[in-house]
């Protein structure tokens, strides 16, 4: 008897101890660990302390040089990432030097700042360019012009162009000035298109300055039909600290689903206006491998 309970003890110690190294030696081998909690995340607050309970990653940056328009040197030689997750929403905390903020893209010159998480399955090379045709991946990004939008109202025409004037829009409500949303029935929605057919770049009205987007290779990223990423950016002192989160089970299920103890590929991009980086022209870091405890 005194032996079986001695077996059964070992056993008990070296399972857990298996399980504790595995931990470990996932944590170990994961480039990002996203730490559990069981808090509400922090997913509108780059400054919240509970940050302090993730760990820092300082990830190399490099340049995407595959595809024109390619990037022949990184903006940033470093970003800072941490993330938590907490059984239904993982959230990444991004930081990077930039002396200045762009956040406008009216005029053709200009370009926004911006960062973006990629999600994807673990152990395949091709998911670092944006997926392949079998193999989808989830990228959420994060752009300083939505929110701008969100921050201190829709940035139109006007915002660029003070002088700009319109006397009449068919179908509006009231007299100019006029503003988005504010005066645009319905009907005068026909003369906007984009806001009229949804697409999400053209909403004066932003609820999110984080775009949930899927690919299947670069030149195929796609808005997706349901929208639940979130998040916030704030720029200061030369930095941005951008919060980007998600549900870790989205409902549709081409989507990446996050399961607990599980490892994926991950990587993040960086876009700096000042350099009139968009689409292609951007920083990259190298495929990762993120860890969700
Ligand atoms: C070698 C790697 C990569 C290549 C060759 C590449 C190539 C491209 C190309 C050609 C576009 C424009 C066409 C399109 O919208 O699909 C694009 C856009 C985009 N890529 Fe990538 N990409 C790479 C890695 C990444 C990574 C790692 C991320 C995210 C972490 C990412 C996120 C995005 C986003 C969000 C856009 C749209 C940007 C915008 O609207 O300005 N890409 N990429």
């Amino acid at each position: 008897m005194k032996k079986i309970v001695l077996i059964a003890v070992a056993l008990v110690a070296l399972v857990s101890l298996s399980v504790l190294v595995y931990g470990i030696e996932a944590r170990q081998a994961a480039d990002v660990v996203s730490i559990r909690v069981s808090d509400a995340l922090p997913v509108t607050d780059p400054h919240s302390q509970l940050w302090s309970k993730a760990t820092e990653f300082q990830l190399p940056m490099g340049s995407q040089t595959i595809i024109a328009p390619v990037k022949p040197a990184p903006s940033v030689p470093y970003i800072q990432v941490r993330s938590l997750n907490n059984g239904t929403h993982i959230a990444f905390l991004i930081t990077w030097a930039d002396s200045t903020k762009n956040d406008r893209t009216v005029k053709i010159d200009e370009f926004r700042d911006g960062s973006a998480v990629l999600l994807g399955p673990v152990g395949e090379m091709a998911v670092l360019a944006m997926g392949t045709a079998t193999i989808p991946v989830n990228v959420l990004h994060w752009k300083a012009d939505w929110q701008a939008d969100i921050d201190t109202g829709f940035q139109g025409v006007e915002s660029a162009f003070p002088n700009f004037w319109v006397d009449m829009y068919p179908n509006v409500i009231g007299e100019p000035p006029y503003t988005l949303p504010g005066n645009f029935s319905d009907a005068a929605k026909l003369y906007l298109p984009g806001w009229k057919v949804g697409n999400s770049f053209s909403q004066p009205l932003k609820v999110t300055s984080v775009e949930e987007n899927r690919a299947r290779g670069f030149g195929s990223l796609a808005t997706e039909q349901s929208q639940g990423a979130i998040g916030r950016g704030i720029w200061e002192n030369g930095q941005w600290s951008v919060v980007i989160a998600r549900q870790l089970h989205p409902s549709d299920n081409e989507d990446i689903q996050l399961i607990s103890g599980e490892k994926y590929s991950t990587a993040f991009a960086i876009w700096d206006g000042a350099s009139g980086d968009v689409g292609a022209r951007k920083s990259i870091t190298a495929l990762l491998t993120l860890y969700v405890q």
